[in-house]
């Protein structure tokens, strides 16, 4: 996905662009570049290839002035990496320029059109297509009305599109329109000046005060407000959100990466997670966003969840959680592969998805066919207004705070949380959990922000962490094991390896070794293993015994004072004990960090790694 900002007001428009693209580099850092009207009247424009510090680099060589602007930072769909193909976009006679965050899936159809009316195209963009299009329409059938001009292009689009349209005809305004889910489009009022970004970060240090557009629907952005339409020109009354979030939760403050950060505030993130649910004296969950009364949970006939990379692993154990505490039967599939085998939907399911940004074009769609099939949904979503959170029956925010970092770390612990207090709370409503254990997992989630702190305060001041990856870090496969709870612990510790390291790593289930990844196990490729003491411990143990009689390294996750493990595996990394439940949030931690810091020996780019985004919104 891409990042946008614009502003008008009586500031400087440039280095507001500039800043706000800078909280949102994360979504995309192929290209950068930005426009604003000058003193002239006219449109100037300066783009950039690469990271937003080379567009910042160009405007200290070749300073813009003006008071209105938009600016973008690109994740390449259409068209590599260049300064041709970055945004924003021009129309033939420089009058009007864009910037979208989506994908046009019919752009082939219309550049052919265009190009047979005479248009030029300058890039391999399919974003391109949108600017002349407006251009086009401005000219022949609107009579020089720009919102006009802009809706009638995006009838034209076929796909998710967010743009954001400035015109030199039109000095006092942006433009900004929603079709489908392509990324969140905010509107941000300041006094006497407005704002607009794709998310809440890139201006939250101007405003509290965000309106969330939505599918369908248009902004007329001025320094005096904003008037709201949908696309067919009707206006649309919005109430804005006051965000309650710290600016500097944006911020990377004395850490060196936003991942590191991320990872190292876990003890409060799960605070937050756990705020205002858990309640002691009964003993019980109480989450009253989820819109599900015990007499819709009783019911229930399935749940199926539904997500997508780390989130997915997360859904791994929210499955575990819920048969087990709800005794409900519980499907998980891939966001992107739901749809496609027509699944059997139906008034008496619930299907949950998770969602750190809440908007992953999968994820959403997926949400759109269980809605379409009758089913109850619900979001488990960190992104605060996010478009999963809107169109969902009822949603649970992870409360992690903004996450930045394109490797999702605190957002997993805590929708992993969320997960677990889902379980409890289907299963007081179903009366299948009893009170004893109900007051046990009350009282364990209750420790758990200060276990992880502990875990965390260890990993971040001894050298343990940084001494395994410099004897680990010249290694080019990994084989991460886990059983039961612990299976997702392993493929997200393979994940977190592999996309900020580049390392090759895989996650399996423990017990599916000997059939047939073990024939990969030699000096070359080191097993991660997830040994807690738990109910399976033994069987873990035996694995790890499989292994170093083929003569594989063992890096074992393992409960804090256990001996025994010591002298079965060659490195070990301690958490603490807690109920077997919650154990699998607490083991993840270690492989969090372990990637953080292999990725560091490798010089890897950890907040930015490459070829990603921090949510995608393309299919
Ligand atoms: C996780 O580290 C990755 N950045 C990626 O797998 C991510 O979890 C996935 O794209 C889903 O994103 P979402 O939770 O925002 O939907």
């Amino acid at each position: 996905m891409c990042g946008i900002v614009g502003y008008v007001g009586p500031q400087a428009a440039a280095p507001i662009v500039l800043q706000g693209l800078r909280q949102l580099e994360y979504r995309g850092y192929d290209s950068a570049g930005l426009a604003v009207i000058d003193a002239d009247g006219e449109i100037a424009v300066r783009r950039e290839k690469g990271k937003l510090s080379g567009l910042s680099n160009l405007i200290d060589a070749e300073p813009v002035q003006g008071s209105i602007g938009v600016g973008h930072t690109r994740w390449a769909t259409h068209g590599p990496p260049s300064r041709r193909n970055a945004h924003p976009h021009a129309s033939p006679d420089g009058d009007l320029v864009v910037v979208q965050n989506g994908i046009v899936e019919n752009f082939l159809d219309l550049r052919t059109r265009l190009q047979a009316q005479g248009y030029h195209f300058d890039s391999d963009t399919d974003t391109e297509v949108i600017v002349h299009l407006i251009h086009h329409y401005y000219g022949n059938g609107c009579h020089g009305d720009l919102a006009a001009s802009v809706r009638r292009a995006l009838r034209d689009l076929k796909g998710p599109s967010a743009v954001v349209v400035l015109s030199k005809n039109w000095p006092d305004r942006l433009i900004a329109a929603r079709l489908g889910n392509a990324g969140g489009v905010v509107v941000g009022r300041g006094e006497g000046e407005m704002y607009i970004a794709s998310d809440i970060p890139a201006i939250l240090r101007h405003t509290r005060e965000i309106t969330f557009l939505e599918s369908r629907q248009m902004a007329v952005i001025t320094a005096d407000g904003a008037a709201y339409f949908d696309l067919d020109g009707r206006p649309v009354a919005k109430e804005p959100l006051l965000i309650d979030w710290n600016p500097t939760a944006a911020e990377k403050g004395e850490y060196r990466h936003f991942m590191q950060k991320e990872i190292f505030e876990q003890g409060r993130s799960l605070t937050d997670t756990l705020r205002g649910r858990l309640n002691f004296s009964t003993a019980s969950v109480e989450l009253d966003t989820l819109n599900l009364p015990p007499d819709a949970v009783n019911k229930l006939e399935k749940v199926t969840i539904v997500a997508c990379g780390t989130s997915y692993y997360s859904a791994l154990l929210g499955k575990y959680y819920i048969e087990r505490l709800a005794r409900i039967p519980v499907e998980v599939d891939y966001a992107s592969e739901y749809r496609y085998r027509q699944p059997l939907v139906t008034d008496k399911q619930l299907v949950v998805a998770i969602t750190q940004s809440g908007e992953t074009v999968d994820t959403l769609a997926a949400l759109e066919e269980a809605r379409q099939g009758g089913a109850g949904t619900l979001a488990i979503v960190n992104a605060i207004g996010s478009q999963a959170a809107r169109v969902c029956d009822g949603y649970l925010y992870m409360q992690a705070g903004p996450e930045i970092g394109v490797a999702s770390t605190k957002a997993f612990t805590a929708s992993v949380t969320d997960l677990l207090l889902l379980g409890l709370y289907l299963g007081q409503a179903r009366g299948t959990v009893d009170e004893a254990t109900r007051k046990e997992l009350v009282h364990a989630l209750s420790t758990l922000p200060g276990l992880a702190g502990e875990l965390l305060d260890e990993a971040f001041h001894g050298r343990r962490y940084q001494a395994l990856a410099e004897e680990l870090h010249g290694y080019h496969n990994f084989l991460y094991l886990g059983r039961a709870l612990h299976y997702p612990i392993a493929r997200e510790g393979a994940l977190k390896l592999k996309e900020i390291s580049y390392i090759h790593a895989e996650g399996y289930p423990a017990g599916e070794m000997k059939h047939g990844p073990i024939a990969l196990i030699d000096e070359q490729m080191p097993t991660v293993a997830i040994a807690p003491r738990d109910s399976i411990y033994d069987k873990m143990i035996s694995q790890i015994e499989q292994v170093k009689a083929r003569g594989g390294l063992v890096l074992a996750v393992a409960t804090a004072g256990d001996e025994y493990i010591q002298q079965k595996a060659d490195y070990v990394l301690e958490i603490p004990a807690t109920h077997e439940l919650l154990l699998p949030i607490l083991a993840v931690i270690p492989l969090q960090v372990f990637a953080y810091e292999m990725a560091l020996r490798r010089g890897a780019d950890v907040d930015q790694p490459r070829n990603l985004a921090k949510s995608v919104t393309v299919e």
